[in-house]
């Protein structure tokens, strides 16, 4: 199995990385496009250091992980700017309204982007993971856009029914529900009703 994974400037960081950690332990190829902001909220949120050199990003959120490949956000010869590549699942997380904006405008300004975009256009599966809060009418009216193409909105809002302990218990609640949305098996929460 293929997937793209997107990450963006939005805040939630813990969230890209458990991602990628439980996509690549499920056996899956990963190819991976970090945003200039992304970079910045991944030094930021994950090692509290904003000007960390994006090599040094890349090789922490990397380190020990099969099957993960990361593309520059301008390399459009990567199979993922393309529909005839077979990817089976795009998910972009976080997402921040910049780029949620920027796909619905049907704009292609880096990689990530345009990957979201070859999904739309080949109908495959393509999951958003916004964070921003409050919302304004553009905001909503972009999502709505996106969802009525085709995309799954799927918030970083992890529930509390399962009582979490801990702040991974809220990550991984968010990351389970985007594998249960690619179709991989995993048991990082636990379902209602079991
Ligand atoms: C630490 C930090 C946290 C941010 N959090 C959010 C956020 O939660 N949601 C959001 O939409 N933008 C957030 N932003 C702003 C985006 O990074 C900014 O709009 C940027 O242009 C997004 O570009 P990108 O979509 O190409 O990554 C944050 C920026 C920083 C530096």
């Amino acid at each position: 199995m293929s997937v793209f994974l997107g990450i963006t400037g939005a805040s939630g960081a813990p969230y890209a990385a458990r991602l990628l950690t439980a996509l690549s332990e499920a056996g899956v190829e990963v190819g991976v496009t970090i945003s200039d902001s992304g970079f910045e909220v991944l030094a930021t949120e994950l090692h509290g250091d904003p000007g960390m050199a994006h090599e040094e990003v890349v090789s922490r959120l990397t380190d020990g992980l099969a099957g993960v490949t990361v593309y520059d956000s301008r390399d459009y010869k990567a199979p993922y700017a393309s529909g005839s590549a077979k990817v089976d699942g795009y998910v972009i997380c976080p997402c921040s309204m910049a780029t949620v904006g920027t796909i619905a405008a049907g704009a292609m300004a880096n990689l990530v982007h345009r990957a979201a975009s070859v999904a739309l256009k080949e109908e495959r599966k393509l999951v958003l993971v916004p964070r921003e809060t409050p919302l304004s009418t553009i905001h909503l009216e972009n999502l709505l856009r996106l969802r009525n193409a085709g995309a799954t909105i799927l918030f970083a809002a992890p529930g509390f029914y399962n009582a979490p302990q801990t702040i991974d218990d809220l990550i991984e609640f968010v990351v389970g529900r985007c594998l249960d949305q690619l179709g991989i098996e995993n048991r990082l929460t636990r379902r209602w009703g079991q």
